[in-house]
C-alpha cells in the first residue's frame, strides 16, 4: 500500500469517505449497494456531517468498490478502513466513534 512521503502536500481532507452508489439490474448475481439503500445512507451521512459541524470530512459517492456482497459499503481514507453502513444508526456510530473520537467501530468493520 502506498505511504505518504516527505514533501507530499498536507492532506486536503482529514477524512475522505467513499460510499458505494453502484446500482445493478435486479437479479444480478453480485447484487449492489444501491439496492441496499446506499444512496440514502450517503445522503444521510452528508447531512449529519454538516449538522454535527464536523470539519475536514468529505463524503462522496463512489462507483462499485468491488465488495458488493458485503454492502452497503464505504471506505474511509487515509485510514483505509471499510465499513458496512447498513442503516442510519451505523452512519451515526461511524461519525461519532471513527471520525469524532478517532476510534473504530469494530462490529461494522469489513475484514481485510
Ligand atoms: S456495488 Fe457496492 S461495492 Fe460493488
Amino acid at each position: 500500500m502506498g505511504e505518504r512521503q516527505a514533501g507530499d502536500p498536507a492532506l486536503y481532507f482529514s477524512t475522505h469517505v467513499f460510499v458505494c452508489g453502484n446500482r445493478r439490474p435486479e437479479g444480478h448475481e453480485r447484487g449492489c449497494c444501491a439496492s441496499k439503500g446506499s444512496e440514502k445512507i450517503r445522503d444521510y451521512m452528508k447531512v449529519r456531517v454538516k449538522e454535527l459541524g464536523i470539519k475536514g470530512v468529505r463524503v462522496n459517492q463512489a462507483g462499485c468498490l468491488d465488495r458488493c456482497e458485503l454492502g452497503p459499503c464505504a471506505v474511509l481514507y487515509p485510514e483505509g478502513v471499510w465499513y458496512r453502513l447498513e442503516d442510519f444508526a451505523a452512519v451515526d456510530k461511524v461519525l461519532e466513534q471513527h471520525i469524532q473520537k478517532q476510534s473504530r467501530v469494530a462490529e461494522l468493520m469489513l475484514p481485510a
